[in-house]
């Protein structure tokens, strides 16, 4: 059992006291205060601000005194096993920090002259040949910002394919499996298409039978989760592929599960046009609080022309920035992506190498399969869709006869945890598993931490057998207890800024 800090921080701007420093800008240097005549024309006259800002006033102890108890009331991947289903939250290795924080890096600016951004190029252009490479697509896009937004852009791609063929009127529909992301749905609907949905069968694989049903001349293409968000790989992948091809429709790839399959198998060569990769999954940057991400989108060479500008190309000497595509669906971010987080990937591709990032793929398939069998063995929870498959990222269990003999609920279990000092699994998605309790270990957990999530999970179902209300009303131990979340995520009574707060009475 672990006892969270719990301060009682106020936030930063009610802490501060008029005066007080932590740090003193340097005077604007004589030279520039002689170049531009006075301190105040740098900037422009329409963008000085008339008044000052209101900011909190601090000395440095106090700085670091806030943010350390802060931390000291969360839980990051930094503090132990965070086992969030379909998030792959890895550890996230100090030097990608490092070097994303860098000087070099944080000096660069996109507008500067393409002579001066050869080495960032150089990265982009090499970090794009090795995501082709690790997906068997011809050419990668690294704009996206996230998974969905790689949706947005690939389902985009379907769109722009069909166009240029003449055949968009007659192709409206895009099928995706009931075991897909929930994003994949709503990419498609957002890039023009309807969605017809195929159910699962009992292996929680695609029905081929409800497929074929589904296929017909309106089909656009069909968006698969691989492996597949019940964490199962799907067993008629090249059946599928063929059927969709056969019915001129494209094939869509969900790769936010690369995890799984790193160096073992390819997208590409199980005939998908169109790959997304969650770099900010697999390549070790953690995504909490929304962000930053990237989803680079991976595609065949007959598609490769529709990919937004620009392009990052190389003459043997020089690198340059391609915007003479004629059939480019034009651009759908702002410069090169996320580079940031391009450059962390950058990182840890390079120092795993080819061997190593096999060896993530069988390290995060043992570690789910290990807590899937041990979880197995505990009284009132069970592992729907053929308990024989083996799991390869993640493992969903069912607490549904938890629920039932005992009224504890996969809520109540994953708030529980919490006082066993562990991050809780996804909950209650996907939504084919009652009662769903996602588990995704990742490989970068020892296997101490493992057994220490499933001791914990059979010590929460003996409290629930023996002791409910113990389970009902956790959490007893962390710095806030049970939080009002349909408040917290209604968008009129969300407080996000000092700002609101003061406009809302600051009650
Ligand atoms: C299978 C799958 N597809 C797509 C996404 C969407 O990615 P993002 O959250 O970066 O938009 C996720 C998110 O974790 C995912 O697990």
């Amino acid at each position: 059992m672990v006892k969270q800090a719990d301060w009682s921080e106020p936030v930063i701007f009610e802490l501060g006291r008029k005066g007080r420093r932590g740090h003193i800008l340097p005077a604007v240097e004589e030279g520039v205060k002689q170049v531009v005549g006075s301190v105040n024309t740098i900037i422009p006259e329409n963008m000085q601000r008339k008044s000052k800002p209101k900011l909190p006033e601090l000395s440095e102890v106090e700085v670091a005194r806030h943010y350390i108890r802060l931390s000291q009331m969360n839980y990051g991947v930094d503090s132990g096993l965070y086992p969030l289903g379909s998030c792959t939250m890895k550890y996230n290795p100090k030097i990608n920090e490092s070097l994303a924080n860098s000087k070099a890096m944080n000096m660069l600016h996109p507008y500067q002259d393409e002579s001066t951004l050869q080495g960032i190029l150089e990265i982009l252009y090499r970090l794009e040949r090795w995501l082709a490479e690790i997906t068997g697509t011809y050419e990668v896009c690294l704009q996206p910002a996230a998974g969905a937004h790689g949706e947005f852009l690939g389902t985009s791609l379907i769109r722009a394919y069909h166009k240029f063929n003449g055949e968009l009127e007659k192709r409206r529909e895009i099928i995706v499996p009931d075991s897909a992301h929930g994003t994949n749905p709503a990419s498609a609907s957002m890039a023009g298409f309807n969605v017809v949905v195929v159910p699962s069968d009992k292996d929680g694989c695609v029905n081929i039978e409800a497929l074929k049903e589904a296929v017909s001349e309106r089909t656009a293409g069909l968006m698969l989760t691989n492996p597949n968000t019940l964490g199962i790989f799907e067993k008629n992948i090249e059946e599928i592929a063929r059927i969709i091809h056969d019915a001129g429709g494209l094939l869509y790839y969900d790769g936010a599960n690369l995890n799984a399959i790193l160096g073992k198998v390819r997208p590409g060569d199980m005939g998908f046009d169109i790959v997304h990769m969650n770099i900010h999954k697999t390549f070790s940057t953690p995504h909490g609080g929304g962000g930053p991400g990237s989803g680079p989108v991976g595609v065949s060479e007959e598609l490769a022309k529709f990919l937004p500008v620009p392009r990052v190309v190389f003459n043997g000497e020089r690198y340059r920035l391609d915007y003479d595509r004629p059939h480019s669906i034009g651009k759908i971010r702002s410069f090169y992506g996320n580079v940031a987080v391009l450059l962390k990937a950058y990182a840890y591709i390079l120092s795993l190498g080819n061997e190593g990032l096999r060896e993530v793929a069988e390290i995060s398939v043992l570690n789910a399969n290990y807590v899937a069998e041990k979880l197995k063995g505990i009284k009132g929870l069970t592992l729907p869709y053929g308990d024989e498959v083996p799991r390869k990222h993640e493992c969903v269990f069912s607490a549904k006869p938890l629920k039932r003999e005992t009224g504890v609920s996969a809520l109540d279990v994953a708030k529980r945890l919490l006082d066993y000092g562990l991050h809780a699994p996804t909950i209650y998605f996907p939504l084919i598993v009652d009662e769903a309790l996602m588990i995704e270990p990742t490989e970068t957990f020892e296997k101490e931490e493992l057994d220490r999530f499933v001791e914990a999970m059979r010590k929460i179902s003996e409290e629930a057998y023996k002791n409910p209300e113990v389970v009902l009303k956790a959490p007893h131990n962390t710095a806030v207890s049970r939080l009002d979340e349909v408040k917290a995520s209604h968008p009129r009574t969300m407080i996000l800024s000092w700002k609101m707060r003061l406009k809302k009475g600051g009650e």
